[in-house]
């Protein structure tokens, strides 16, 4: 009975990996995909009522006024309370003319390599990418140069540029790859990650940088969590690329999504990297990217997004 009581409270989830995928992949790819317009609709009224992504994908001066406690999402007991200082760096309401058109997501996967898929994805009105991905000249063919939104993890500064405690400069140069992108951090998902939100907003504006610092709205991250929680992934977090796609599912009219594909072998067998540009593999039990996947299979199937799995020709 103990047994059976654990296995109720903590129940065991076989990952589903590639050998049962590619088979089911291949099935559907061999028929045409179409657009359901009405399933999109009924999706984005889903995400509509959990999670309100129009208002609060990020913060506002709207949504976030001085004296809010705003609650860490990824911490218990601790909040930030929006002083002026803070409030001053909102903008108004979300800074993009809703409903976005045609809206391409680009997660960082191994699939996208020589998938020579840069120019469709440069033809959307609307690219969102994660993490501050390379887009440089050997990369551009297979993943496109065009970004609007990119997010970027307070570790990332950490790892890559040193929490800008030294020279910025190498930041500030490497930013001007996403031109007039919106950076969208969680600044308020750990207490560590705030001050250097905050660092990367005030860099960038002082020296009149073309890229603007959105901050991720923590209520909208804990909702989007609970959402797709209830449609059965369980993870200690959902992965950027997966929040990316449903904000993009809620604010565009018509969304395709590459880079998402979380296994070693390819469509027709053959090992790929785990990213485009590199093979580090992601830290066990934090996310549970194959049951993400297959979320975002039955999304295509159903015709609600589309999802680019082969070359690009
Ligand atoms: N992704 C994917 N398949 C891969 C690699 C990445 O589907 N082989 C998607 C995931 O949704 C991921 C996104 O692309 O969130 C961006 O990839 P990456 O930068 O590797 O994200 P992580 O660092 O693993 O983590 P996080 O999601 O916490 O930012």
């Amino acid at each position: 009975f103990l047994v059976l009581y654990w296995l109720y409270i903590f129940p065991v989830y076989r990952l589903p990996d590639e050998k049962e995928i590619v088979p089911e992949v291949l099935r559907q790819q061999g028929r045409v995909w179409r657009r359901n317009l009405s399933a999109a609709a009924e999706f984005r009224k889903l995400l509509k009522d959990c999670c309100d992504p129009s208002h609060l994908f990020a913060m506002t001066k709207q949504n976030s006024p001085v004296g809010k406690r705003v609650w860490y999402d990824g911490e218990f007991l601790y909040y930030n309370t929006i002083d002026n200082e803070t409030f001053s760096l909102f903008p108004k309401v979300i800074p993009f003319q809703l409903p976005l058109k045609r809206c391409h997501v680009v997660g960082n996967g191994g699939i996208l390599k020589n998938s020579r898929c840069g120019k469709q994805i440069d033809q959307a009105d609307f690219v969102m990418r994660c993490n501050l991905p390379p887009l440089s000249n050997a990369y551009s063919n297979d993943v496109g140069s065009k970004s609007q939104l990119v997010t970027a993890n307070p570790s990332i500064i950490n790892k890559r540029f040193q929490n800008l405690l030294w020279s910025r400069k190498t930041f500030v140069d490497k930013v001007k790859v996403y031109n007039q992108s919106y950076i969208y951090m969680p600044a308020f998902t750990m207490k560590t990650g705030t001050e250097l939100s905050l660092r990367v907003y005030y860099t960038l504006t002082d020296v009149g940088a073309k890229q603007k610092v959105i901050f991720a709205n923590p209520n909208f991250l804990r909702d989007i969590g609970k959402f797709w929680k209830s449609k059965g992934i369980h993870a200690k977090r959902l992965s950027t690329g997966l929040f990316l796609v449903s904000a993009a599912l809620a604010l565009c009219e018509e969304v395709t999504i590459y880079g998402f594909w979380p296994f070693s072998m390819d469509l027709h067998g053959r090992y790929i990297s785990h990213h485009y540009y590199d093979n580090i593999l992601p830290d066990t039990g934090f996310h549970a990217m194959p049951e993400e996947f297959l979320q975002l299979w039955l999304l295509h199937k159903r015709g609600v997004l589309r999802m680019q799995l082969e070359r690009c020709e």
